[in-house]
């Protein structure tokens, strides 16, 4: 399988490890020749990157080049349209987004399944923007890429039970836990993001009331639930990449 990933950020590059490593060519794009550079050494060299995985023994060094050579970096967005299947990892933007899956309409194979990272924004808004929603999905990561299991697969009432086959398929293929949920267009964040997010602010009012602060907030949600992380914590490391 040939997948197309677009943006080489947090999220774009920890894609592009993943679908390299589970077998597949990987043609990364960006429009930002700065960020392909950061996106390849976040790969190689990066916490979570792929010479990390072979210290760790997660990889062999042979395992971890081939899939490095699976691996293109590009600033064309053709090369990464004309694939099997697209990941959209450019920002949280909805205009973007669907200018993105216009674009992308025009140039990728009929057959193509374009699907976006998006953290909770209407997969029918970008599925509207193509003249194939049968083939538009929602496939929602988590950061670290590499190394969570999160696959939010989400459907609208028009995606294809093919589509959600293959995107399901090829999660599992790559050791993820796909789960498939509805998108709700009146509402951000589908269930992963709607759930953390009460919690965060939940977090943020408890600071607020002066009842304690986000240290204590986090080191008690650790203590509490065996979190690796508290809500505060948690919010900084994503925008991050953990890194
Ligand atoms: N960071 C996270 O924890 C996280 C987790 C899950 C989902 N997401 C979602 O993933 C998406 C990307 O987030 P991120 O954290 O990787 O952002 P980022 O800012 O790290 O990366 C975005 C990249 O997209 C590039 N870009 C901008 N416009 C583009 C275009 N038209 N075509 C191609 N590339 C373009 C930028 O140059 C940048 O390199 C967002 O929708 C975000 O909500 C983020």
């Amino acid at each position: 399988m040939k997948i197309g990933v677009l943006g080489a950020g947090v999220m774009g590059s920890g894609i592009a490890q993943v679908c390299a490593l589970g077998g597949d060519d990987v043609v990364c794009y960006d429009v930002d020749a700065s960020a392909l550079a950061d996106g390849r050494a976040h790969v190689t060299t990066g916490r979570f990157g792929i010479d990390n995985a072979v210290e760790r023994a997660k990889v062999t060094r042979a395992e971890a080049d081939a899939a490095l050579a699976r691996i293109t970096f590009t600033g064309s967005f053709e090369a990464a349209a004309t694939t099997d299947l697209v990941i959209e990892a450019v920002p949280e933007r909805l205009e973007l987004k669907v200018r993105v899956f216009r674009d992308l309409d025009r140039l990728a194979p009929a057959e193509t399944i374009l699907a976006s990272n998006t953290s909770g924004l209407p997969i029918a808004a970008m599925a509207a923007a193509t003249d194939r929603p049968d083939r538009v999905i929602g496939w929602h990561w988590a950061s670290p890429a590499p190394v969570m299991k999160l696959a939010e697969i989400v459907v609208t009432p028009e995606t294809g039970e093919d589509t959600i086959a293959t995107v399901t398929d090829t999660a599992a293929r790559y050791g993820k836990h796909p789960i498939v949920v509805k998108d709700n267009p009146m509402q951000w964040g589908f269930v992963a993001n709607r759930v953390y997010f009460a919690m965060v602010r939940e977090a943020q009012r408890v600071v607020d009331e002066g009842i304690a602060t986000r240290a204590e907030v986090d080191q008690l949600m650790m203590d509490c639930f065996r979190w690796p992380s508290g809500p505060f914590g948690m919010v900084a490391g994503a925008g991050s990449g953990w890194s």
